[in-house]
């Protein structure tokens, strides 16, 4: 077994709500402080689709997400390396989460096949076969200079046969060794173990105390939002969440519906991230307090108020208010025949993401957490557009 000794991160829990598991903490990471729970959107082929850095940074974003996968292809290692990471080559000064490249290329390519040694896959780019082991992982992540690297694991479907799912999970268990060995920069990246075993209970409970042993400065729950039942999922969460230590980051990956951000709070998670809020607004989706919309619809076509009633978006927000005050009938008419409206949406479901995370931490210190649950659920639901 290999333990995480270094950690490059402060975790300080500042409240917690009395009725359920919420919690707000302060957390610094090398690029400044993160304050929990937190939303990390995501910047796949570095950049987020269509938003500045600065853009970004306006929003409040204090953290965001990129793939080892895409960044080790393009602009590739030796770049990474010459510029000095990640960082600097898209100019971006907050901190950096990577995932280790198994989990998108198991989800984006099918020929994908995974031995004890790594995952195997062709390349994109000429078709020859590539191995992407925890080593090669480790040491990408480190050209890439991430405040937070994700250990490579077995990532498999959440209705995979138990024989399969024990062996992906005890494989992420000796991944996690080779991860561990392999990270030469401790002192200023901090990697994340990720808890598998799909829906079974029992494997998760091994699971989680052989990952906690392992000490690394922050834990990420993995192999969920693969289309299983809500109950399952949550019982999923919840399990992981009474196991885990109270004074460490819990991040849940791939969560990033409202209403899963909303339950997952309470049930104890405190990082997240999705590329839905980003991909939803190219297809025309604007995410709001009272629901989602499809400005493609024809009903929007002569409507002139902005896509949410008082959302403090630079989209929202009237130009008396500084705003650029964009109408629903603009998205209408532009938003699958104009890049740009696809980037003002973008702007507009990220600030609603951030925003969301930001009032549910606040009410976590205000204790008023449960009352502000009742009332989003209501406005969702109930709301009127
Ligand atoms: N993103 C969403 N789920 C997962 C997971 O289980 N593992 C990794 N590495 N990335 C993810
Ligand atoms: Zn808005």
């Amino acid at each position: 077994m290999s333990k995480a000794t270094t950690s490059a991160l402060e975790f300080r829990v500042v409240a917690r709500c009395s009725t359920t598991k919420a919690r707000a903490a302060n957390m610094v990471l090398p690029h400044g402080p993160v304050n929990t729970p937190v939303f990390m959107p995501v910047g796949t082929q570095a950049s987020l689709k269509g938003v500045l850095p600065e853009q970004l940074e306006k929003l409040g974003c204090q953290i965001m997400l990129n793939n080892t996968y895409h960044l080790g292809l393009k602009p590739g290692q030796k770049v990474l390396d010459a510029v000095g990471g990640a960082h600097r080559f898209q100019t971006w000064t907050r901190n950096i989460l990577t995932d280790s490249g198994g989990f998108q290329m198991v989800s984006l390519l099918k020929l994908a096949t995974i031995t004890e040694e790594g995952v195997k896959f062709l390349s994109p780019d000429d078709g020859s076969p590539m191995l992407l082991t925890p080593e090669h992982s480790m040491s990408l992540q480190n050209s890439i200079g991430s405040d937070i690297m994700m250990q490579l694991d077995d990532v498999v479907h959440t209705l995979t046969g138990p024989e399969r799912m024990e062996e992906a999970m005890y494989r992420s268990i000796r991944w996690l060794d080779r991860c561990i060995k392999a990270h030469k920069k401790p002192e200023t990246q901090n990697l994340f173990c990720i808890i598998q075993g799909g829906l079974d209970k029992r494997l998760r409970e091994i699971c989680c105390r052989e990952m906690i042993k392992r000490d690394t400065p922050g834990i990420a729950v993995g192999g969920l939002s693969g289309g299983e039942e809500k109950t399952a999922f949550c019982e999923v969460v919840n399990t992981c969440s009474d196991l885990l230590p109270q004074n460490k980051p819990r991040y849940l990956m791939g969560v990033g519906y409202a209403e899963d951000l909303v339950v997952c709070v309470a049930l104890g998670m405190d990082m997240f991230d999705c590329v839905y809020p980003t991909r939803t607004a190219r297809f025309g989706n604007a995410i709001t307090r009272y629901g989602n919309m499809n400005l493609r619809n024809h009903k929007y076509k002569f409507d002139e108020q902005p896509l949410e009633k008082d959302c403090q978006c630079p989209c929202c927000l009237p130009k008396e208010k500084n705003g650029w005050g964009i109408s629903r009938a603009f998205f209408h008419s532009t938003v699958s025949k104009e890049t740009a409206a696809a980037h003002l949406m973008t702007i507009h479901n990220v600030h609603y993401q951030l925003n969301l995370m930001r009032e549910m931490r606040q009410a976590i210190i205000d204790d008023t957490f449960p009352a502000f649950v009742k009332r989003f659920f209501n406005d969702k639901y109930e709301g009127d557009k």
